[in-house]
């Protein structure tokens, strides 16, 4: 694709007056935040704070639910304020949310490995947004980053827990069997036109064949840290 001279887009009136593709293009990735982080919320933290084993680990899995839904709320608001309407971004709309929130959560344990490898694959998305033209999202993105990571943290922390024990380890490493899996189709096709577009206006900086090997290897060397393992993953991108 080629060059083209990508401007600062430094406030919503300035958005305003971008080119429909830049703007369809901010939509789409604003429009996706929105309703993601409100059925994330929805189908795995809200839930988990009944299954959580503690009250400290309900304490934090009540920070970690707020935290979600906020970034829903923010998601939300910047949505409206750039002219997308307001049923576009909650689940139910047009858009459906991402088949990683298509797993039936039973357990704590795989609560705490959603955070592990779902926010990190998340970190990942909105790491990209840190150097993103249009600056009221690059802001969004900065704001967002520090809970991203305490949610992957938490995840990290809780499964360190629960691998103390012969019996923890086989959950969490069960619970990393059945839902990994989900996660490299998260980042999109290889050679993805969308992909092209968001690059073009530097919206994104990496293909999404990049963002995928970078995050297979950090989400290996979380896991491999807790002594545990990757399944094979053979999906074709
Ligand atoms: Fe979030
Ligand atoms: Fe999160």
């Amino acid at each position: 694709m080629s060059e083209v001279a990508v401007p600062e887009v430094r406030t919503v009136d300035e958005f305003a007056a971008q080119p429909e593709e830049y703007k369809t293009a901010i939509r789409k990735l604003v429009r996706s935040h929105a309703i993601n982080e409100l059925y994330g919320a929805q189908v795995f933290d809200e839930p988990a704070i009944a299954l959580a084993p503690t009250p400290y680990a309900k304490w934090l899995t009540c920070r970690v639910a707020m935290e979600e839904y906020g970034h829903h709320v923010r998601f939300k608001e910047f949505g409206l304020e750039i002219g997308i309407p307001e049923e576009e971004l909650m689940p139910g709309g047009p858009k459906r949310p991402l088949s990683i929130f298509e797993f039936p959560m039973k357990s704590w344990a795989e609560f705490c490995v959603i955070k592990l490898l779902a926010d990190l694959a998340e970190i990942l998305q909105v790491e990209d947004l840190l150097h993103c033209s249009f600056h009221p999202l690059r802001n969004l993105a900065r704001a967002t980053m520090p809970e991203e990571r305490f949610h992957a943290d938490f995840g990290k922390q809780f499964s360190a827990e629960l691998v103390r024990t012969e019996e923890g380890k086989a959950a969490v490493q069960a619970a990393i069997d059945a839902y990994f899996p989900r996660l490299p189709p998260f980042f999109g096709r290889d050679n993805s036109p969308n992909n092209a577009i968001f690059r073009k206006w530097r919206i994104k900086l990496r293909k999404n064949e990049e963002m995928r090997a970078d995050y297979l290897r950090r989400a290996q060397a979380l896991v491999e840290e807790l002594g545990l393992r990757l399944p094979e993953v053979t999906t074709v991108h």
